[in-house]
């Protein structure tokens, strides 16, 4: 049975996450790690609560009082089982990037996106980051809402830059993609909200994998800091720079050196587009970006046996994107690339384990 037919049913999704605690495994129903609003609604946080706040305020009481006698009890099963990725990524080899979440099934970037990537057992969730003009950081591609965005067209179309979040909140961030894919269309799409960068960490933690992307970083001062004061505000940065939880992507090497000038130790990807190797051979693009970067983000079709001989010999790690074909998955995972971006994680989870039979 398909995963949708599954889901449609209210069956649950098996994972393969090793990073889930193990109560929570072979499926996610709410969602790992949510808080409070996101468990009541699990996919639009800003929606009406039905629940009288007296009821609530004694519910939360009783959570409270049996949270603090079972928690020493619960408390391993919530803690990962191993002690995280190295930075080479060594001990999930190849990790699945969820591209803007599993964003070839709900619409990028959404919490339905995340859930599903989780569920269908990705490593590492990416949000591409853009800054509100009240300084947030939003999970969120493009540096305009066009594309993504239905609403009041004074919120909901422009530079993300120059809305404020409580704008943007106004903004249905899932009925595009019911739109552009109606063969994938359903109606709980239908009225999503953009999420926060802050959001997410507070709904998955560390028990996923991280792969925040500084996106216009040119136009968003600032956003740098704030990302890194994240990073600590949810204790994350020490799980980046221990086992690579956290790994930090730009196509900007300016960004990655802001980033490197904030904190050396954590760790960096540089991206390189389709054109990176134009007037340029492999090696000297990868020894330069192993100056400052642990990894690279190469376009799939920049890698090949002498790529992966390069960036081996300049130590990096390597982590092509976007691939959603299972014949250049194949010949990926063939290279020994180190992990894939790809919107489909259900499919790369298939192709490793062909690769794997
Ligand atoms: O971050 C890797 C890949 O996502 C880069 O392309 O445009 O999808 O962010 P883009
Ligand atoms: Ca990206």
């Amino acid at each position: 049975m398909t995963l949708q037919g599954r889901q449609a049913q209210g069956g649950s999704v098996p994972t393969r996450s090793r990073f889930l605690p193990r109560s929570l495994r072979g499926g996610i129903p709410g969602g790992v790690g949510a808080p409070t609003f996101l468990l009541l609604d699990r996919w639009h946080p800003g929606a009406p609560v039905r629940v009288p706040f007296l009821r609530l305020q004694a519910a939360m009481l009783r959570s409270l009082t049996l949270v603090t006698i079972l928690l020493p009890l619960l408390l391993p099963e919530f803690l990962p089982e191993s002690s995280g990725p190295s930075l080479a990524s060594d001990d999930a080899v190849p990790l699945i990037i969820a591209h803007r979440g599993a964003s070839g099934h709900a619409p990028e970037h959404t919490l339905p996106a995340y859930d599903l990537a989780v569920e269908m057992g990705a490593h590492v969730l990416e949000p591409d980051l853009q800054m509100t003009r009240d300084g947030v950081l939003i999970a969120f591609h493009d540096a305009t809402l066009d594309r993504t965005a239905r609403g009041p067209a004074e919120f909901c179309t422009g530079p993300v830059r120059e809305r404020t979040l409580a704008e943007i909140r106004q903004c249905d961030v899932g009925s595009w993609f019911n739109e552009r894919f109606p063969e994938r269309a359903d109606p709980a799409f239908e009225g999503l909200q953009v999420v926060t960068l802050d959001e997410l960490f507070l709904r998955y933690g560390d028990r996923v994998r991280w792969y925040p992307e500084t996106k216009q970083p040119e136009d968003n001062p600032g956003m740098e800091e704030a990302l890194v004061e994240l990073l600590h505000r949810h204790g994350l940065r020490d799980a980046a720079v221990e086992r690579g939880q956290v790994l930090i992507q730009s196509f900007d090497p300016e960004s990655l050196q802001r980033l490197r000038a904030l904190d050396p130790a954590l760790p960096l990807v540089q991206l390189l587009p389709r054109q990176a190797l134009v007037d340029r051979t492999a090696a000297e693009v990868l020894e330069a970006v192993s100056a400052y970067a642990q990894g690279v983000g190469p376009n799939h079709t920049l890698v090949d046996a002498g790529f992966m001989e390069a960036a081996r010999a300049n130590g990096l790690f390597v982590h092509p994107w976007t691939v959603n074909d299972a014949g250049i998955m194949d010949r990926l995972l063939d290279l020994d690339v180190d992990g894939i971006f790809t919107d489909f994680p259900d499919l790369l989870a298939e192709r490793i384990a062909a690769s794997e039979g």
